[in-house]
């Protein structure tokens, strides 16, 4: 178990809306910590948005840049938080790569809070032109489980502050 620490990142999972870039960020901030995403990394290396990446070469064109964006983050990066994009966790190959980086924390959100953040947004390919409460029960169907297996630790985001959200992180 020690090399899982050894790069000592934390990792952020969970759904769209779950709060990970704006905890990350907070986590960023607060401990002195550098800040990773990986959507706008990948946006950034295509110089596309990810709703651009879907449309004009498709989900798994992004899937497969997500996994070489795991493999170049394993390579460099130490001591970082990191959010990663909600489906990327879903192969397993990347479970490996992000169990060997750090602390894997699911931030674990109730649907009506998913739906709150959601409703508006704009940038997610996978909410375009479906129900939202539809969809939410479909892909956590699928992916609850896959969650709560690749995380070192799960968080309950509701109603709690970032600080008490921290704690439990360096306690686990
Ligand atoms: C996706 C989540 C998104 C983004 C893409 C696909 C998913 O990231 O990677 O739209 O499959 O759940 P966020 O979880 O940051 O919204």
């Amino acid at each position: 178990k020690m090399r899982a620490h050894m790069a000592g990142n934390i990792i952020l999972i969970g759904f769209m809306g779950s709060g990970k870039s704006t905890f990350g960020k907070w986590i960023a901030k607060h401990k002195d910590m550098e800040f990773i995403d990986t959507d706008d990394y990948i946006e950034s290396k295509e110089n596309m948005s990810i709703n651009e990446i879907f449309e004009t070469k498709g989900e798994e064109y992004f899937r497969e840049l997500e996994t070489s964006v795991v493999k170049e983050l394993q390579a460099k990066l130490t001591n970082c938080v990191i959010s990663v994009g909600g489906g990327l966790v879903v192969k397993p190959e990347n479970q490996k790569l992000l169990a060997n980086m750090g602390k894997v924390v699911y931030l674990e959100t109730p649907k009506c809070e998913l739906i709150k953040r959601l409703s508006s947004s704009n940038n997610r390919p996978l909410l375009k032109d479906v129900n939202l409460s539809d969809r939410i029960d479909e892909l956590m169907e699928k992916r609850e489980e896959i969650y709560k297996k690749a995380a070192t630790v799960k968080v309950d985001t509701a109603n709690r502050d970032f600080e008490d959200m921290y704690k439990d992180i360096i306690n686990s």
